[in-house]
């Protein structure tokens, strides 16, 4: 990405610098030495900047917008206990892809309900936050925190991903794709909507979910799409809500 840096929060110290440095090294990104300069002013001189403090690193893109690893509508989810996507999915202890992990609240969700979680995304920012979050952030919940050091997650595009999966090697493929989403959203996403990939559901896609998914394909996305009939989902709409899930079951197809 053009016109983007790393830098420290103003209280600094040489660890931190070190951690910065090392964080830019692997974005292939320039660090900067903060010294007094306001998030405003960095982001009139670089547009987007990495801001790594002690515990935690957040991005901020020149209209403001910040994105850092949080739990927010998960957390609720998990309290609630009454979760769609598990009574879809049925069987416990499943092997999940998500090709699509964005902030990673699915895959936090379906970790915590006992299934076996692996995650893709696109895109090296996302992927860079999300994945040290799931690895460090303390959610002062034992069995969250476990939940969320156990999903593995890869930074790669999920097609390129999927050509490499053996026929039927995940039990049950989930996809949250972007293309369907207004770009002011409505789900809590704005600080990803210009970083996140918005790819098409290509039929090439799809014919490589369906030889890896083993038993079910979930796909969430906006009421109105027209991926439920294009690829013949069965559309699960919920009262009140913008999104809807469609399942296509593997033995059906
Ligand atoms: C709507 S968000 C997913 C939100 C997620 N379900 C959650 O619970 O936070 C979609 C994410 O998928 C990623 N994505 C889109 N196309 C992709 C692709 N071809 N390969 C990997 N990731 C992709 C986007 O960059 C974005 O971060």
């Amino acid at each position: 990405m053009k016109n983007f840096v790393v830098t420290t929060n103003v209280k600094v110290n040489d660890k931190l610098i070190e951690k910065a440095e090392k964080i830019a090294e692997k974005l292939h990104v320039p660090y900067v030495t903060r010294q007094k300069m306001t998030i405003n002013y960095l982001i009139i001189k670089f547009s987007n900047v990495l801001i790594v403090y002690s515990n935690e690193l957040v991005y901020v893109n020149e209209k403001k917008e910040k994105l850092f690893f949080h739990l927010d509508t998960a957390m609720v989810r998990i309290k609630n206990n009454n979760e769609p996507l598990i009574e879809l999915i049925e069987e416990k202890n499943q092997k999940v892809l998500d090709i699509t992990m964005g902030l990673a609240r699915d895959s936090v969700v379906l970790s915590y309900f006992g299934h076996n979680i692996t995650a893709l995304e696109s895109n090296e920012i996302i992927h860079y936050i999300v994945s040290t979050g799931l690895k460090n952030y303390d959610t002062k919940n034992e069995a969250v925190n476990d939940a969320m050091r156990r999903i593995t997650t890869y930074n790669v595009d999920n097609l390129q991903f999927l050509k490499n999966c053996l026929n039927d090697e995940y039990d049950v493929i989930y996809l949250d794709p972007m293309f369907n989403r207004k770009i002011k959203g409505s789900d809590n996403l704005s600080p990803i909507e210009n970083l996140a990939n918005r790819s098409v559901l290509t039929d090439e896609l799809f014919a490589e979910i369906r030889r890896v998914a083993k038993k079910k394909i979930i796909i969430k996305a906006h009421n109105s799409d027209t991926v439920f009939e294009k690829y013949k989902f069965k559309k699960i709409e919920r009262p009140g809500a913008k999104f809807s899930f469609g399942i296509l079951e593997k033995d059906l197809i």
